[in-house]
This record gives structure tokens, C-alpha cells and sequence, in this order.
């Protein structure tokens, strides 16, 4: 059996020896691909694999083709939005993903964009305090909790909405206000983390009523995914509200021009790096592993996403 860790974006030395060590111990070999920059090096690759590791790097029908063996493909990570599960289920292949492992470094980096925009991007000049500030949490997963008790840490009023979640029981044990719609939650926060996957709903969902809607000064951080923002309507409510910022892990489409006209209202990572810790490279990774070998050998399908 043979697994390929195909990730543009690369692992730790230490995940990727974690993985092979894995593999190692339970009779598979182990290849990488790393940094490629075509498809059909992804394609050549994966030729023959039984298994494949990947990070967001897209796993598209036209891959699966070119891999005839292939049995399990795990995302290491949250969002599986970059597999085609269609095509997946269509050739008997399990998806899965790794919830939760890259969780803390994703809600972290949240938590400093929230200072960094609130310290004007750490230039001279007289900033404010995000401790006694209203947070929303749009999406309360592994990542929304953790913003959520950070948060409260720092003094922040923290808000939820999610709309899979329906127990107020949820959001009360960890201290936090149940909103019960994503209008609502825009509406009272000043500091508006997203965590909500990039779905058919969910895409070009949030623009320019729910932005224009938040209060005075507000920030819109995105950690969770390009697609989610209508950059139309963003431009839009940042034109017409001088006081809105963006900031965001996920650069826009229109990113040039956002910069150029908003300046320091908006600020876009050059690629995304909320998982990018050592921590979170081998949480994900090695759990992407162990969920291989546990279902090539045993059949668990526990963390399987096109059941
Ligand atoms: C995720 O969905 O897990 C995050 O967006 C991290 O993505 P990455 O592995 O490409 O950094």
C-alpha cells in the first residue's frame, strides 16, 4: 500500500516524518509531493497511490481519474471544500477530514488579527483595545469555540450564531450570548469572526446588508474562506462606511484593488496561513495518517465526510 502526501503547501519536516513513520510501522511506504505547481505533477503522482494525504490542494474528478488505486483520500484539516466528493463516492473512495487538529492555530491567528486591525495594523498612531468589545462568532465549530472562550479571556462580549446549532444549553456553558440569526449577530458585534464553510448556501452569503449593518467601527475577520465574502458587496460597504474594516487569511479575488482604494481599512495574508504552525501541521497530519491506516486495516470510517 502506498500513501502520497500531495501538499503544495507543505507539511513540517517533523509532520511529514511523523506520517512516514506511521506508514512505516504499519507496512506501507509513503511518498510527497511538495510545492508542485501543475496538476499534472499531482496527476503523475498519484498514479499509484492506495491513499492520499492532502491540505487544500484540489482533488478533482480529473485526479481521482488518474488514480486508479486510490482508496482514501484525507484532508488534513477542517474544510474539505477542495474535494469532489461526488466523484469520490462515485468510485467507492472514502473522504475524510481532520476536525479539530488545526483548530487552535486557525482561532489564534483570528484573535491577533482582531489586535492587529485594532492597533492600526501596528503603524503610529492611536489604536484601541478589543478587551470590552462585542465579538460575534458566526459558526460556532472547533474553531468559533476557541475564538469565542479566547475572546472572553481578553474581556470580550462574546456572541454565537450557528445555524445547525439550535440547544441555547450549547453556548451557555461556555459563557456565551445565543444569537438566533446571522442579522442579529452582525447588527451587535463589533468584531465579527467567521467560521462557516464554504458551501453552495454559504457562498457570496455574506455582503453588503449584513456588513452595513454592523456597528460603528466594526471589523470583519476571515479565517474560513474566500468564496463565503461577496467582494462586490464588500467594496460596496466599505465605500459607503469609512469606518469598516476587512481583514482577512483568504486573499480576495479583488484583493488589488481593495488594498488600493480601502488601504488600511482592509489587510489580506499573501496565503493562507492559519494552519501554518508546527502544532497544527502535526496535529493534522498525523491524525490524516492514523485515520488511513485505521481504515485500511480495520475499516473505520469514523471521520468520513461522503457517507
Ligand atoms: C482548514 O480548512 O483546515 C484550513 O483552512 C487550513 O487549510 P490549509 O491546510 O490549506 O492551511
Amino acid at each position: 500500500m502506498k500513501i502520497l502526501v500531495a501538499t503544495e503547501k507543505p507539511f513540517s519536516k517533523k509532520a511529514t516524518d511523523g506520517i512516514a513513520a506511521i506508514a512505516r510501522e504499519a507496512g506501507y511506504e509513503c511518498a510527497l509531493l511538495e510545492k508542485y505547481t501543475s496538476v499534472d505533477e499531482l496527476k503523475a503522482a498519484v498514479a499509484d497511490a492506495d491513499a492520499l494525504i492532502v491540505r487544500s490542494d484540489k482533488v478533482t474528478a480529473d485526479v481521482i481519474a488518474a488514480a486508479p488505486k486510490l482508496k482514501i483520500v484525507v484532508r488534513a484539516g477542517a474544510g474539505y471544500d477542495n474535494l469532489d466528493l461526488a466523484a469520490c463516492t462515485a468510485r467507492g473512495i472514502v473522504a475524510m477530514n481532520t476536525p479539530g487538529q488545526n483548530s487552535n492555530a486557525v482561532a489564534e491567528l483570528a484573535l491577533s488579527m482582531m489586535i492587529y486591525m485594532a492597533r492600526n495594523q501596528y503603524t503610529p498612531g492611536t489604536g484601541s483595545e478589543i478587551s470590552g468589545k462585542r465579538l460575534g462568532i458566526h459558526a460556532y465549530g472547533n474553531v468559533g469555540r476557541i475564538v469565542a472562550r479566547y475572546g472572553k479571556a481578553l474581556g470580550m462580549e462574546v456572541s454565537a450564531f450557528d445555524p445547525f446549532i439550535t440547544d441555547p444549553e450549547v453556548f451557555a456553558k461556555d459563557g456565551v450570548q445565543m444569537v438566533t440569526s446571522a442579522a442579529e449577530l452582525y447588527k451587535n458585534s463589533d468584531y465579527l469572526s467567521l467560521h462557516i464553510p464554504a458551501t453552495p448556501e454559504t457562498k457570496g452569503s455574506i455582503g453588503y446588508e449584513l456588513l452595513t449593518s454592523m456597528p460603528q467601527g466594526a471589523t470583519l475577520v476571515n479565517t474560513a474562506r474566500k468564496e463565503v465574502i461577496d467582494e462586490a458587496g464588500l467594496a460596496q460597504a466599505l465605500s459607503e462606511r469609512t469606518d469598516l474594516k476587512y481583514i482577512t487569511d483568504i486573499k480576495p479575488d479583488t484583493a488589488d484593488q481593495l488594498s488600493e482604494k480601502f488601504g488600511k481599512r482592509f489587510f489580506t495574508t499573501p496565503k493562507k496561513m492559519g494552519a501554518e504552525t508546527a502544532e497544527a501541521n502535526v496535529n493534522a497530519g498525523l491524525a490524516a495518517a492514523r485515520q488511513i491506516v485505521g481504515y485500511l486495516k480495520e475499516g473505520i470510517t469514523k471521520f468520513q465526510v461522503n457517507k
